[in-house]
């Protein structure tokens, strides 16, 4: 078995279906043809090839001066087993190589990971936790059909863990969608879902998943969760890792790359997230990639063995220099940052770190948890670990209990005095129709005295005597009360045209 070991097989994953392992197109799911998948650095490689001919070569005196010798004793049914073997070393590319079908070998060499691993086919495991996700998946999705890095390359695997909707559900259907496309640069490499929970030490509410309390034994949760979906999605054939929240809002479509070209371990960008205006606008979110402080390790050493500090809480006030805050929007986005801890938003690692034993502590690690203490673990092996301050990415926009608070009471207060302004409107309104119908009493009285006078005058005139001058000065007074209800218009008139002049 020893010679088949190094054939130069670089990648032969068993259940990759039609299609493409690194980015060879692939019609069998085994084959240890060593002119199939010919490493790029064809040097070494072809020193490897010459080094296992020879083995080949030997291994098979060998058989054969055992044939020899066997057959001379015993039965002939030995030598078509040992025939069949031969012939695998001999004449690989024939059909004699399906006993073999379980086995496959790789060649480690050619996964380290490099600065620009999209020109030497560089894959990467894209793992991504979610729980309740439903609601963030078709933003998630549409991030990921614009990544530049080419998506053959890209092994997507998801662990779906303590879900109430239906993120399950929405998770298939954007896959089954995506990798139907129609253009196959869209289409994706392996994908793997993985189905577990891990229970909930507390509400998934942003205020409960902020809470201080809540914090360790949610850290350590979601680091339980991680190494499940790393152990299981990690294949040999990868080089790189990249860990992405799902309610990332805006990154560039470029950050694969971006973080690669530093060929760092571990490398992490800015996160910060917008902000309503009332709020301020914008607000460093990922307070957990830092560089250690004095002041944390003296607080470290008073803590209770399982402790875990977490950042971004008054109760450990550690004084440690934050990524978040050491932003400049128009800093140039290369400068580099050591960090100790790093946050889990969206991290790039080389596979090596995990191969290394590099993983998410699930316990008190240096007093810390999950990404932060993955960050200090990678440390203590001498990895790198870099942060860039001045590349930034954003989180969604949650809400908490607070800010929905403060939304409601202003959205209450807007309603209030919006009430409050048309019953004014309503109250001025009616104090016109008021005016208007006080002029039409007032209006009203002039013209009854006016009619009053004249049938005063008209009774003193009867009075005298004069019938028949009384007579004419009725009717004459009849005609007066037409003229009065002139007066009455004019009155009316004048005051439509006060009420014009006031609007
Ligand atoms: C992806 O690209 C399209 C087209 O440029 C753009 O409209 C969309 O907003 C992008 N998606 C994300 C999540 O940035």
């Amino acid at each position: 078995m020893l010679p088949l070991a190094s054939s130069g097989s670089k990648v032969t994953p068993r259940h990759h279906g039609a299609g493409y392992s690194d980015g060879y197109p692939r019609s069998k799911t085994f084959d240890i043809s060593p002119h199939r998948y010919q490493p790029r650095s064809t040097n070494p490689a072809h020193r490897r090839r010459t080094q296992s001919l020879v083995r080949i070569g030997l291994v098979a005196i060998l058989f054969l001066l055992v044939l020899y010798t066997f057959s001379r004793g015993s039965s002939s049914s030995s030598s078509g087993g040992a025939l069949s073997v031969l012939s695998l070393g001999l004449l690989s590319s024939g059909g004699a190589d399906f006993e073999l079908e379980t086995v496959r070998y790789h060649d480690l060499s050619n996964v380290q990971g490099t600065a620009r691993g999209w020109e030497r086919e560089e894959r990467i495991l894209v793992c991504v936790p979610l729980r309740d996700a439903e609601a963030h998946l078709p933003m998630f999705f549409s991030h990921l059909r614009n990544l530049t890095y080419p998506h053959h390359l890209l092994d997507l695997a998801f662990l779906v863990s303590d879900s109430k909707d239906n993120t399950i559900g929405v998770l298939t259907e954007s896959l089954e969608s995506i990798q139907a496309s129609e253009d196959e640069a869209m289409q994706f490499g392996e994908i793997s879902i993985i189905e577990k929970d891990f229970g909930q030490v507390v509400n998934q509410d942003v205020e409960s998943r902020h809470g201080f309390a809540a914090q360790a034994g949610r850290r350590k949760l979601m680091a339980r969760a991680r190494n499940w979906l790393l152990s299981a999605a990690l294949r040999p054939y990868h080089s790189w890792v990249y860990w992405r929240d799902v309610d990332v809002e805006t990154a560039p479509f470029t950050i694969l790359e971006d973080l690669m070209r530093h060929n760092k371990d571990v490398i992490v960008p800015n996160v910060w997230r917008p902000l309503p205006e009332w709020l301020g606008g914008e607000q460093p979110y990922d307070l957990n990639s830092w560089q250690e402080s004095d002041t944390a390790l003296a607080l470290a050493d008073t803590l209770d063995e399982d402790a875990v500090i977490v950042e971004g809480y008054a109760e450990y006030a550690t004084y440690r220099p934050h990524l978040a805050y050491l932003r400049d929007p128009y800093g140039d986005p290369d400068v580099e940052m050591e960090l100790d801890g790093v946050g889990g938003v969206s991290i790039l690692a080389k596979a090596k770190v995990f191969r290394y034993g590099v993983h998410f502590p699930a316990f008190s690690f240096e007093k810390h948890a999950e990404t932060e203490g993955f960050g200090k673990m990678a440390r203590k092996l001498g990895l790198s670990v870099i942060g860039l301050p001045h590349y930034t990415i954003w989180h969604a926009y949650e809400p908490s209990v607070d800010d929905i608070k403060h939304m409601e009471l202003a959205q209450e207060q807007a309603e209030k005095e919006k009430a409050e302004k048309t019953r004014k409107m309503k109250e001025s309104f009616s104090d016109a129709t008021g005016q208007w119908e006080k002029d039409k009493v007032e209006l009203q009285n002039i013209a009854a005295q006016e009619r009053k006078k004249e049938k005063e005058a008209a009774a003193a005139a009867a009075a005298a005597g004069d019938a028949g001058a009384a007579a004419g000065r009725v009717a004459n007074g009849k005609a007066d009360p037409k003229a009065a209800a002139g007066r009455v218009q004019e009155k009316a008139v004048r005051h439509e045209e006060l009420e014009g002049g006031k609007t």
